[in-house]
């Protein structure tokens, strides 16, 4: 089996003509429709798993996935931001569960995955076999100093290992991170406010780790050296908890996935003791 992720890009506003969606496509890279005036901009990333054609090499053609997130998606996102309904009260449970089944049937029941990304850093998700919850995904940053050195090894062994990260007085970074927790859709098809999960991540993470020199300031790491991964796995233990209060009842809200990024082409995910995977 395989994956195949294919991102649709488009913007819409309150006078959404559905006559210009059927009009040429001049630039699906940036977004079209394009944006007009103080228009709001969306991504749907939509994966679907299945086998390749052994002839064709495909197993699914991305211009299909284009034309069903552009022929049932598109138009109920534009009813709803014309709807009586405002913005802020939409079920967003509720209708990422209805684009799921608008578009299983159009990509052949090969739908697993379909996420919403709602601005550069906040996406809903949800998974067709899991259609009674929503990950929740929002990012945050923080800047922290921190020396790479393990007391066992010899200065010289430090310095080989570490290299330049092994400075005496340390060095800074700005480290982006990414939250992810499994939210129940409510009754009224609604999933988690973001605003409580920031709150969480600012109280737990943020608060504990922004400015600080994290081998002195943040007792976790008085033993452990602070390394991507390792800041990971202590960012994980922060919230495993702390987001168990969140939602309609104690432990509804779980934490899915912790990643952060060192660097912008250094990242580490860390998805809890019981995953077995730590890709960094
Ligand atoms: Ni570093």
């Amino acid at each position: 089996m395989l994956e195949l992720t294919r991102t649709v890009r488009f913007c819409l506003d309150e006078a959404a003509d559905p006559s210009i969606w059927a009009s040429a496509k001049d630039n699906t890279y940036s977004a079209w429709p394009a944006m007009r005036g103080l228009g709001r901009y969306y991504e749907i990333s939509v994966t679907c798993r299945g086998e390749a054609d052994p002839q064709t090499g495909y197993f699914l053609n991305i211009k299909h996935i284009d034309e069903a997130v552009r022929e049932y998606a598109l138009p109920d996102l534009a009813g709803l931001l014309t709807g009586p309904t405002p913005a802020s009260a939409i079920p967003m449970g509720e209708l990422m569960q209805r684009m799921v089944n608008q578009l299983y049937e159009p990509l052949r029941d090969t739908v697993a995955e379909l996420t919403l990304h709602l601005t550069p850093r906040y996406a809903l998700s949800i998974r067709s076999d899991d259609m009674e919850h929503v990950i929740v995904r929002q990012q945050y940053e923080f800047s922290a100093a921190h020396r790479l050195h393990v007391p066992e090894l010899s200065d010289a062994e430090n310095r080989e290992v570490f290299g330049k990260c092994n400075n005496p007085a340390g060095h800074g970074h700005n480290y982006r991170l990414e939250v992810a927790v499994r939210a129940p859709i409510d009754p009224g098809g609604r999933v988690l406010d973001v605003d409580e999960l920031d709150q969480t991540v600012a109280r737990h993470v943020i608060d504990k780790l922004d400015h600080k020199h994290l081998n002195h300031d943040v007792p976790a790491f008085k033993d452990l050296n602070p390394s991507v991964e390792h800041i990971s796995q202590v960012i994980w233990q922060m919230l495993a908890s702390a987001v168990g209060p969140l939602g309609p009842a104690e432990g509804a809200v779980v934490l899915e996935e912790v990643r952060v990024w060192e660097t912008e082409k250094t990242v580490c995910t860390y998805r809890g003791p019981g995953d077995g995977i730590s890709n960094c």
